[in-house]
């Protein structure tokens, strides 16, 4: 079973590049990682995973031929692994920014034509006097300034213009234009500013323009490295038309589920992504952002009348868990945070629950189920080890533990800094293996 975390720093295994298929189970590593090939750190995707992670498992456990499923693709780092090994890969993520970025990292672009069209873009934007305001959403003006508003509002206007067929490069250079010109600062996760900077540097309609040359520059480099591989492969990746991890349905069965869902409590992956899901028109209004907020796994979005139930999910430790974060045991917040939380607790682990059941019945038998995690987690003071209980969650559904290990988190966005007693920093990644066991009926 797989134990609380709180090793001393001379427990870990210092690892230097991949890490190795013999590892023993429940180790703790410390890996220092070599530089990753650009492709996988294009776009914004707050809680990336490490390629390492993936990598790991298809050595140990793939063979030819092999197909995976990732249902929570984001930044698309089990793709592009995948895509390495040439592995069949099929995957889904319900955010339409994730959805755009991967579509970028499996399709095939000519760079002389993305160069030639943002040249175009840019020559035209220069000299266009104003395009009409198509935006809005709440608190626009207060996090982006009006040169900024009308160079982003002209972008639009003739990336719209630009061919079908290299438009996401387009979309995906804008979207990174979006987030370094809004009024947020440098580095946040979160539309949010930090109260000790108070000076937000002034930003005119042709910075908009200059940052949108160096997002699509970046995205050029990033595109020319990675197409050799992705022209020889482009056959092994599917994105199904499914958007939902919890309904996962489909006659295909696959070998492998590879993925990291999202973590608990830490990353709200629609408000992290607030302005460039207005300003590509991913969603029209406020009430479309958030009815999107709705569906994410771990959300905050529920009912006020749904929080004051105390629900039982049947797992006593579990229970004993969310039941201490709602009657404030270890910290009292409010009666309404405290509740909140209890809430979010209960609906993460359930709809964990009902992907682990989608997940299940399209495994074949002897397939796997490799995931990594943020472990601990702390809410409201409590202790909560996400990996055990979601490991707990799937051997009950059928699965059985196979293997697993914690990887110490370095330098990762999740490493944030929390409010010590109400929520803390995650340590360490643990990852899972599990395998869809096969039945005496699949023997006989
Ligand atoms: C930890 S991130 C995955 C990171 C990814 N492995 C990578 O390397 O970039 C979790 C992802 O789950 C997605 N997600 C959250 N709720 C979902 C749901 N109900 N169905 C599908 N995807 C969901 C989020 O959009 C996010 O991209």
């Amino acid at each position: 079973m797989i134990n609380k975390l709180e090793p001393k720093p001379n427990l870990y295994l210092h690892i230097d590049g991949d890490i190795p298929e013999d590892l023993n189970k429940g180790t703790l590593i410390s890996l220092q990682r070599s530089t990753p090939m650009k492709i996988y750190n294009l776009g914004f995707q707050p809680a990336k995973s490490i390629p390492e992670i993936p990598r790991w498992f298809l050595q140990k456990y793939a063979s030819f031929p092999f197909k995976i499923l990732e249902p929570f693709a984001g930044g698309g780092t089990t793709i592009i692994e995948s895509i390495k090994c040439g592995i069949s890969i099929d995957w889904l993520d319900y955010h339409p920014l994730s959805r755009l970025i991967c579509q970028v990292k499996t399709s095939i672009f000519s760079v002389t034509e993305v160069e030639e069209e943002i040249t175009k873009i840019l020559q035209s934007a220069y000299s266009h006097q104003k395009s009409p305001e198509t935006i809005d959403f709440a608190n626009k003006d207060f996090w982006f300034q009006q040169g900024v508003q009308e160079g982003l509002e002209i972008l639009r206007y003739y990336i719209l213009k630009s061919p079908k067929t290299i438009q996401p490069i387009m979309w995906l250079a804008f979207a990174s234009t979006v987030r370094k010109t809004s009024n947020m600062n440098d580095g946040m996760i979160l539309a949010a500013r930090r109260s000790h900077i108070k000076e937000i540097p002034k930003l005119s309609r042709s910075d908009v323009f200059k940052y949108f040359q160096i997002y699509g520059n970046k995205t050029i480099d990033a595109v020319i490295e990675w197409q050799p591989l992705i022209e020889t492969n482009i056959h092994l990746v599917k994105q199904l038309a499914l958007a939902d991890a919890r309904t996962i349905s489909g006659d295909i069965k696959y070998n492998a589920v590879v993925s990291s869902p999202p973590y608990i409590n830490a990353i709200d992956y629609v408000w992290a992504s607030k302005f460039e899901l207005h300003w590509l028109g991913m969603v029209k209004s406020n009430q479309e952002r958030l009815n999107l907020y709705s569906q994410e796994i771990g959300t905050e979005r529920i009912p006020k009348q749904e929080c004051k139930e105390l629900s039982k999910t049947g797992y006593q430790l579990l229970d004993k868990l969310i039941e201490d974060i709602y009657l404030g045991k270890k910290y009292q917040a409010s009666t309404g945070q405290n509740q909140l939380r209890a809430r979010v607790v209960y609906k993460y682990f359930m709809d964990m629950q009902e992907h682990f059941q989608s997940c299940f019945s399209c495994l074949k038998t002897g397939g796997y189920y490799c995931f990594s995690i943020g472990d601990l987690s702390k809410i409201c003071g409590v202790d909560i080890p996400v990996a055990s209980i979601l490991t707990e969650i799937a051997c009950d559904i059928g699965f059985q533990e196979e293997f697993h290990f914690h990887l110490l988190l370095k330098n990762r966005k999740l490493n944030i800094p929390r409010n010590v007693n109400w929520a803390s920093t995650i340590k360490h990644d643990t990852v899972v293996v599990l395998e869809k066991p096969f039945s005496l009926m699949d023997n006989g």
